[in-house]
């Protein structure tokens, strides 16, 4: 990860699937840009030119971060890895997206912060862009963080249950449609009652019932907005607990 602010990282960290990851070998590794500048004061960023609004990330500074990591010019075909730049106009993050991150031994993803990155970096350093939804946030850390957390637990041994990373929202097993709704005790709750499908311990139908309510999800999602539903607070006339 090149950022400039390393620390963000230090929760996520923290967070059980990714320390799991940590343990069983992966590694994570940080470069601050500023620790790279070849300008003086710990400059990173400069003035757009023909004007404009805030700072930009220069290419010297960001050629410098790579070139200090992986000792070869970044621009060069002796870069052994795919180089990504988190941007909101990039290619949209999707399970399919995150699958193919996965499979990749290493990864480095820049992130940008005020204006964004010198045009050139995108130009020549970066293998891809990638956006994590069509909207502006004020760094590329989060971001980071959030491709990290959605590629760590595809890997072996990062969560307790390896079936959840199977069959999961968009994924092959499930056809690509969201999951199915999940239930836990009580069974009954202010007359709210679980599906009786989930109650019957019939493997076959509670399948048969599950697969039928994710493709029912997937066929929702693909109908135009309708209004908002009330909440069920106002649909029911249950008790307070
Ligand atoms: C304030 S944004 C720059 C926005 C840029 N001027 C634009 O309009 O596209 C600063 C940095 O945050 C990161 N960023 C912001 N939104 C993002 C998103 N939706 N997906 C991925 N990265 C994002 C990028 O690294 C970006 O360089």
């Amino acid at each position: 990860m090149f950022t400039l602010f390393p620390d963000a990282f230090g929760w996520f960290e923290r967070q059980r699937h990714v320390a799991n990851a940590i343990a069983r070998g992966h590694r994570l590794g940080y470069v601050n840009y500023r620790d790279h500048t070849p300008l003086s004061a710990g400059q990173v960023d400069d003035m757009p030119f023909g004007g404009g609004a805030g700072m930009v990330l220069r290419v010297d500074v960001v050629e410098a971060a790579l070139r200090a990591r992986y000792g070869v010019d970044p621009a060069s075909p002796a870069v052994d890895r795919r180089v990504i730049a988190l941007t909101p106009s990039g290619r949209l993050l999707d399970d399919a997206f995150v699958d193919e991150l996965a499979q990749e031994e290493r990864l480095t993803l820049l992130s940008g912060r005020y204006e964004g990155f010198d045009q050139r970096v995108l130009d020549h350093f970066v293998s891809d862009e990638l956006s994590i939804g069509r909207y502006v946030l004020a760094g590329g850390e989060l971001a980071a963080m959030v491709v990290c957390d959605a590629v760590l637990r595809k890997l072996p041994g990062s969560l307790g249950h390896e079936h959840s990373v199977l069959e999961e929202s968009f994924s092959q097993a499930l056809e690509g449609a969201p999951e199915y709704p999940h239930y836990t005790r009580p069974a009954e709750y202010r007359g709210w009652d679980v599906p009786e499908v989930l109650l019957s311990g019939h493997h076959a139908k509670i399948r048969e019932w599950r697969r039928e309510q994710s493709r029912e999800r997937a066929a929702s999602a693909r109908r135009p907005a309708a209004s908002a539903q009330p909440r069920d607070t106002e649909r029911t006339e249950g008790p307070l607990p």
